[in-house]
């Protein structure tokens, strides 16, 4: 048998897992933490030599004839092709058995030893199988891409000049453990170094806390430990018991992460290792408790991804998206669906974020073969696959227990269930009882009340779903039989525009103390790169592949974050200001679990438009969980041009390792009672009317106006002789599908809706002082479809403007919706809008509604309203995958300007405010391309003026809309008038 195809075999001569750390020669040393003078610290990453073989048989005999980075990914360095795989495996199904072709990469170096005592040689990642040589004598073998392995090799080495070869497979038996859903990287991506240490020396500790203040340092040497505060005192030292007492110490939390440094010396070496007082505990309402008060999680689903390195992120890279995190309200992080880099908890640890640290197991592909119950019994139910499940989970957890921030152990992902899950968590309990075990793969047949199948295993301290839609979230939530929390450790589906529904969650979060938060699937896009441009799934001539589902990221590729990291932002602010019944007072409620209002100014001004009528700042000490009333002294005119709002905001006040003083955490909004005058009313005048086919031309003052009956459509508008309609307009029910309509599309597509729009049946002409009007009675339908609805269509003319309008209800019944058959109901609706489309100079754009960013009505919480002036290209945003985008909601008026004229929309007295986006790009085109980088303007300027376009839900892995953000086939009106007059 193989070594690489013998799951029992998980290395050869590699280490028991340690904790994580690095040693140094002096205490100085130690504390300073600077590995570029540690002379105790051999690094190794830099440039190999390299080969790139077929297969295994080939590397043996071949030479290294290239370079490569170390740490680096094969395929990013231009070996192999990348691979995005989701579920499906990217080898036959063949277990313990990888194919014979099957790439290795053989890396060599020298380098020049001269240590003392002690050598270890330390890979941090490795995918997916290596064996190691030195000076031509073999050392071991380790499996484990995403775990730490490390090698005695004291007797290997010489001193002066040293040769090492890595062998490393792209496949081994390991991988049938590790089909995460990412690209499938390959080769050394983490840090290799050697380490020289006295003999003696200390190879393990763990490190427990009580909140009341006692430490006891379990460790494996005779050592001198001591304890210093942030502030380089020595509080306490470690007794000969083990144990150490820090007086009134000063708790870790994601808000508040206070650490110490344990200094273990012994006669040679020096580490120092920062910890934390935590104490996780399960109420008894199920609630999570940290340090004695409930907590929830705000997380998110890290990957270790980026376009150009791959897997192989450096420090600066995973502290710049740890810091992005923190100043969008982010705490914690689910290491999907591996150990991320080592150093990451230690940062998680330093600026205060939870990590629910997950081990390197996935058998996801085993799925394929029908059920999970006959998947589980090809690994997790599997006595021969138990010793590298257990390996993962020692691993995983004896390199990263000693971090406060580690909150819970995860078994891994979307591995099933069976009997080896059961030995990892026995091995929790047994060697940390302090943090609790999730794994979703043992919840996944509960229903919300419980009736059907089991009681959710009791393998695990904490039950955990992914997708829970609201409605059922909300049942686990009021569900009292079982005392477990419940997590949901993936949700709201961050792909494209998107995720919808947050503040639904989080509504039902906060309401239940079972309900302990969640982390949204995920947090960056995942790509490669090639001339500049973002690739996904499939462009790399990959099979099998999946397409554009690694593009799920709440931040692009380069971490430029997309809108639904300013929504999330949003919906988790650390505080929440609301109205009272009196107009001057409002409810100020601190939504953290451990910090005063104190840290932030809350700013507030009164706003009318673009005019501030009156601001201050309010400096309040409000406790974590505890709301306020607050008066202010304000007064608003009786009668204004727009609504007013007061609009709070909250700032930091400090700087810290992760923002600057005055960073904005969040706002609200909160619209004041006024009367708002009402428009002029504009001068009437002659309008008069000509017929000529199905043609009306309709003259005001200086304006023209052609319909087309036979389709309802606004040919022409002329302006002092001027075309300024580049294409006639249309009513149209379509969007470029979101990725979130990437299941619904399907039906959408079904049902022809791409096409459908307004056919009128009969037509009207009426007229009279200053007006004409054109009606028609038809039906708003797909080709080969019953219709959708009956509509009323009116286009009247008046020295205004023209005003649309439109009526409609559903075509096919008048009974209520709940007693219509599936096929009377219509479908969820992708929009109505008529399109008007202008010549590209119309790209100046004032409107009043919601902005600044792209807003849905399930997806708005980012958004206030306003008057905001931007531009027609500034509307854009740049998907990967282009989709639908843009979209503003609850919008009164919108205004276009080109060097020549401009285009108001307005709403006539009484009509309901209408959604628009304005863009270079026509529906078409953001459905055709496939990559933003293939779109291309059609030079003119395409508004979409919605009666409504329907919520974005996270349909794309998760739940649909809410029902009441869909667009169904209800009944509904709108109106608006197009104004032009010259700039
Ligand atoms: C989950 C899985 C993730 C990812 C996500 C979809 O089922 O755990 O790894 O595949 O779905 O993007
Ligand atoms: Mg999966």
């Amino acid at each position: 048998m193989r070594k690489y195809e013998n799951p029992r075999l998980v290395g050869e001569n590699r280490l028991p897992q340690r904790a994580y750390y690095i040693p140094f020669a002096t205490r100085e040393a130690a504390l300073s933490k600077d590995l570029a003078h540690n002379e105790r610290y051999l690094s190794l990453n830099g440039q190999w030599d390299f080969g790139y073989f077929e297969s295994y048989e080939d590397a043996c005999l071949g030479e290294c004839t290239d370079k490569i980075d170390v740490p680096s990914c094969w395929q990013t360095a231009g070996y192999g092709a990348p691979q995005y795989v989701n579920i499906n495996y990217p080898i036959p199904l063949n277990p313990p058995r990888v194919p014979i072709a099957n790439p290795c990469g053989v890396y060599k170096r020298y380098f020049d030893y001269s240590g003392q005592g002690r050598a270890y040689l330390v890979f941090e990642g490795v995918s997916s199988y290596i064996e190691i040589e030195i000076n031509g004598k073999y050392v071991g073998m380790s499996k484990g891409s995403h775990l730490q392995a490390e090698f005695d090799v004291t007797d290997h080495l010489r001193s002066g000049k040293n040769e090492i070869v890595a062998r490393v497979l792209q496949w081994c038996d390991g991988t049938y453990l590790e089909d995460q859903d990412c690209f499938r990287h390959s080769g050394i991506f983490r840090d290799v170094y050697v380490l020289s240490r006295p003999v003696g020396h200390v190879r393990d500790f763990f490190i427990h806390t009580d909140i009341n203040g006692t430490v006891t340092l379990d460790i494996d040497a005779t050592v001198k430990a001591s304890i210093i505060d942030k502030n380089g005192d020595t509080v306490a030292t470690i007794e000969k018991n083990g144990k150490a007492r820090v007086e009134n110490p000063l708790f870790w939390n994601a808000e508040e992460p206070n650490l110490y440094t344990l200094l273990i010396e012994t006669a040679d070496e020096c580490i120092a290792k920062r910890f934390g007082f935590v104490k996780i505990e399960v109420a008894d309402n199920a609630a999570l408790f940290i340090n004695g008060s409930p907590i929830k999680i705000k997380g998110v689903n890290r990957h270790d991804s980026d376009p150009i390195l791959g897997y192989a992120v450096d420090e600066a890279h995973i502290w710049r998206d740890l810091c992005l995190m923190k100043q969008f309200n982010i705490n914690a992080v689910r290491t999907s669906h591996y150990p991320n880099h080592p150093r990451l908890v230690e940062m998680c640890d330093e600026l205060g974020l939870y990590v629910i640290d997950e081990c390197d197991l996935e058998s996801h592909g085993a799925e394929c073969i029908g059920s999970r119950e006959d998947a589980a019994n090809l690994f997790s139910n599997n006595p021969e696959w138990a010793d590298a499940y257990l390996d993962r989970m020692e691993r995983t957890l004896e390199r990263d227990k000693n971090s406060p921030s580690v909150i819970m152990w995860s078994l891994g992902n979307e591995a099933q269930y069976g009997e080896n899950h059961d030995k990892m968590s026995e091995y929790i309990r047994r060697r940390d009882p302090s943090r609790p075990v999730h794994y979703e793969g043992t919840a996944f047949f509960i229903v919300p009340d419980y009736s059907t199948k089991h009681r959710v295993s009791d393998t695990v301290d904490i039950v955990s779903r992914m997708y829970t839609p609201v409605e059922d979230l909300i049942a686990h939530g009021e569900y009292k039989d079982d005392p477990r929390p419940y997590f949901l450790c993936e949700y709201a589906h961050a792909m494209g525009v998107g995720p919808g529904s947050l503040e639904d969650y989080w509504a039902a979060f906060y309401k239940y103390p079972r309900l302990i938060g969640g982390c949204v699937w995920e947090w960056c896009d995942h790509a490669v790169v090639r001339d500049g441009n973002y690739l996904y799934g499939g462009d790399s001539g990959e099979y099998p592949h999946d397409y554009n589902f690694c593009m799920d990221g709440l931040v692009y590729p380069d971490r430029t974050p997309h809108t639904g990291l300013y929504n999330l932002k949003q919906v988790i602010r650390p505080i929440r200001i609301e109205a009272t019944d009196d107009p001057n007072t409002f409810r100020v409620r601190n939504m953290m679990d451990f910090t005063s209002t104190d840290r932030y100014d809350i700013f507030w001004s009164v706003r009318c438009g673009e005019e501030v009528l009156k601001e201050g700042r309010l400096d309040l000490s409000i406790a974590p969980h505890r709301e306020l009333e607050c008066k202010l002294n304000f007064t608003i005119p009786r009668i204004t041009p727009y609504p007013c709002y007061i609009f709070f905001e909250y700032k930091t006040k400090c700087a810290t390792d992760w923002c600057s003083a005055g960073h904005p955490m969040g706002f609200d909004q909160i619209e004041l009672k006024a009367a708002t005058a009402a428009a002029a009313i504009a001068p009437t005048a002659e309008v008069s009317a000509r017929k000529c086919g199905s043609r009306y031309t309709v003259t005001c003052f200086e304006k023209e106006y052609v319909i087309n009956t036979s389709n309802f459509s606004i040919e022409s508008i002329r302006l002092g002789g001027q075309e300024q309609l580049t294409a006639p307009t249309r009513f149209t029910l379509w969007r470029a599908p979101m990725d979130n309509d990437r299941n619904i599309k399907r039906k959408w597509s079904g049902r022809l809706l791409r096409r459908a729009t307004f056919y009128p049946e009969e037509t009207e002409y009426a007229e009279s002082a200053g007006s004409v009007t054109l009606s028609a009675e038809g039906v708003i339908s797909a080709h080969s479809r019953h219709p959708l609805f009956r509509a009323r269509v009116e286009y009247t003319v008046t020295s205004a403007g023209l005003t649309v309008s439109m009526k409609a209800t559903p075509a096919k019944t008048d009974r209520p919706r709940g007693e219509r058959s599936d096929s009377e109901l219509g479908l969820i609706l992708p929009r109505l809008a008529m399109e008007v489309t202008l010549p590209e100079e119309f790209e100046q754009l004032k409107y009043h509604g919601l902005g600044p960013r792209e807003n849905y009505v399930d997806f708005a919480a980012h958004a206030y309203h306003g008057l905001f002036s931007s531009t027609v290209s500034d509307q854009y945003e740049p998907y990967v995958r282009p989709q639908e985008c843009g979209n503003h909601c609850d919008v009164s008026e919108i205004k276009l300007t080109s060097p020549k004229a401009i285009l108001s929309v307005t709403l006539p007295e009484g009509a309901p405010r209408i959604q628009f986006s304005a863009l270079h790009y026509s529906i078409e085109e953001l459905d055709r391309c496939e990559h933003r980088h293939e779109l291309t303007t059609d030079g003119k300027t395409h508004i979409l003026i919605n009666y409504r376009v329907g919520g974005v839900g996270s349909h794309s892995c998760g739940p649909l809309p809410l029902p009441k953000d869909r667009f169904e086939d209800d009944p509904f009106e709108f109106s608006f008038t197009l104004g032009f007059c010259e700039a």
